[in-house]
Order: C-alpha cells, then structure tokens, then sequence
C-alpha cells in the first residue's frame, strides 16, 4: 500500500464533503489573459496576480469551498503584502489543488480533435507541487462531438493520458481529478451527448482500472450529459438531471470518491439549477458518490465582470464570488431555488 494511502484518502473525501464543492481558478495565462480582454482588463501577470488575491482572500469563502485549484504561476504567488497564497489557502481551510497538463494540443491526422499533453517529467512536478503544499491536482482532456467524431481513437488516446496523470499522482500522494470534457460546444442533442459522455467514460475508468488506479483516492470531474449550446430543442433543468445521474450510473464505479462537475458554458444559475436536481429526490438516493461542483467560470465570470481590474470593485466582486459559492453549495445539498438568488450577498 502507498505511504500516502491514508492522507489520499482523507483528501479526497475532505475535497467533496457535505455542501462543499471546488473552485477551478486554474485558467492557463492564455485562457486567463483571454478572460480578461473580454471585459478590457489589462492582460499582466500583475493583473492576475491580483485578480487571484481577490478570490482567495474573499471572507469566509472556505465555509462552501473545500479546495482551490491553481495554475503553477498562482502557485508560486503572494498577496501584495507578501503572504504566499498557499498559506492564504492554509488560513481559509482550503485544500491546495494544482492543475499539471500542459493543455489540449491538436491530435496529429484527426482533424477537429485534441490529446491533452503534460507527462513528461509529471513525477518531479508533483513532487514539487507536494512540497509546495498541493494534495490533489487536475488534468483536463476535451472531447468535441462534431460531424464523425469523436473517434475512438481519440478518446482511447485521452483516457490513457488521464489514467497515466491518475497513477503517477497517487504515486506521488496528490488526488487526482480526472477530467474528461465532452464539449458544449455544437447543434448535438442530449441524446448524442449521452452517448458520447458514456462511451468517454467507460473508457476512461477501463484505463484508471489497467492503470491500476484506486478509485477511492481520486475525483471525477465530468461535464454533464446537456444539449449542445446551438441544438434548437433544449433539455429542462430536470432533464440534464436525470440523463447526467443515469449516465454516470451506468459508467461510473461506486467506489469513487465523488463527483464535482465543471460547468462548462453553462450560465451561473443553470450550473446551480442542474446541481440542485442531481441532489434532490429521487435521484439523491440513486448516487453512490457525493455530488458536488468544481466550477471556474459558473463561480468566477460576475465577480470577474464587475471588478474589471479596479481595485475600487474589489470588494463588491468579492461579494459576487461569494454568493455563487454560496448558491452551489446550497445546490450540493439540493436546496437551491431562484428566490434564494435573491439573498443579500455575503450573509
Ligand atoms: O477545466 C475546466 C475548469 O476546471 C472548469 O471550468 O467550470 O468554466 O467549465 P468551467
């Protein structure tokens, strides 16, 4: 058994406890600088430096948050009066997560497809990261449903990579998210995303079980079973629900320690709604896992808009992150409802 398969397993259950979730803060600087030219924020490393400290020093923020996961250049920054964001993090109880790929190139001879890269030397960065403080981290690989795709090909080439991020992790006593992402993005129907979502992720844990890897000390982050964002006939809230619990029933083992969605696209409020449904009667008492979040955009986009790189907005962007923890951990325990969007921010 490894030397860390305690803490392993201790983290992996701390990181989707009851009304917690995750905050994706991980956005590479491309990503990040994108985000932030879309709003007319100045794109430096001192800007997300300081965007990255409004997050993290948002009060109370660790009551629905139960980790955070960065990108190396996050990792290694401090707050303006010098405190190391990993001790802000330490201060907060909010378990320090680290994302490791290196991105989703385009896949050589599958047109329209793309393998994650970042193993090379993946063992000596975790060990780092784990002297660092880290104890889970994250890599994401994109499925895109499209016109012949995806291939099985590339699927197969993707949930290798993520089985071999898996191992190497627990070797190394960081909990692995494994991220498999079938994209929004497209006119497909929930149907064709089921089917795509599932054949994803029989394939992926048939390559986290050759690999070895113990679904106990590890996090799936999938994307839920939706209609594509251009698909003229849109799924109910309750719909997204049922097809996402039925798919990760069938695909999923029992034994994984949870399950914290990204949002993908999706709006705030849908994020929020579809969780809600998942954690509430009778699909609740379907799920074998914890169901939870690890959003970026559905927790970060109002408070990003509103703070637009002024310090003067600061604290009323904090608020806005806040309430959208706050609105996804209510949700995590199926309790969320339009009328509770209305409460004061910050209470
Ligand atoms: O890898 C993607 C992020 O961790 C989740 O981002 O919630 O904006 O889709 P999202």
């Amino acid at each position: 058994m490894s030397a860390y398969a305690q803490e392993l397993k201790n983290t992996a259950q701390a990181m989707v406890s009851n009304g917690q979730g995750i905050l994706a803060m991980d956005e590479s600087n491309g990503t990040c600088n994108k985000r932030f030219d879309k709003v007319g924020i100045p794109t430096s490393e001192e800007m997300r430096r300081s965007y990255r400290e409004l997050i993290l020093t948002t009060p109370n923020v660790g009551n629905y948050i139960s980790g955070a996961i960065l990108y190396d250049e996050t990792i290694r920054q401090s707050t303006k009066d010098g405190k190391p964001f990993t001790q802000v993090m330490k201060d907060q109880d909010v378990i320090i997560g680290i994302k490791v790929d290196t991105g989703a190139k385009d896949l050589a001879k599958f047109p329209g497809e793309k393998v994650t890269e970042g193993l090379t030397g993946l063992r000596d960065r975790l060990s780092e990261y784990y002297k660092m403080g880290a104890r889970f981290s994250k890599w994401r690989a994109v499925i895109t449903i499209g016109d012949g795709i995806p291939t099985q090909f590339c699927i197969d080439a993707n949930a290798h990579a993520l089985a071999r991020y898996a191992a190497l992790c627990q070797e190394n006593g960081l909990v692995p998210i494994v991220e498999p992402e079938v994209l929004i993005n497209g006119d497909h129907t929930i149907e064709q995303c089921y089917d795509v979502t599932n054949q994803t992720l029989w394939t992926v844990f048939d390559q986290l079980h050759r690999h070895r890897v113990e679904f106990d000390k590890m996090v799936l982050k999938p994307s839920m079973v939706i209609s594509g964002l251009d698909c003229p006939q849109q799924a109910s809230p309750k719909q997204v629900a049922e097809w996402t619990i039925k798919c990760l029933r069938k695909s999923v083992p029992a034994d994984v320690a949870g399950i914290a969605f990204l949002s993908g696209g999706q709006t705030p409020e849908q994020a929020a709604e579809h969780l809600h449904w998942m954690n509430s009667e009778p699909l609740k008492s379907q799920c074998p896992w914890p169901v939870t979040f690890s959003y970026a955009r559905a927790i970060q986009q109002p408070a990003l808009e509103n703070w637009k790189g002024q310090e003067s907005n600061a604290g009323e962007a904090q608020k806005l992150l806040h309430h959208r923890a706050k609105m996804n951990s209510v949700a995590s325990q199926g309790q969320y409802s339009s009328d509770k969007e209305k409460e004061p921010a910050m209470a």
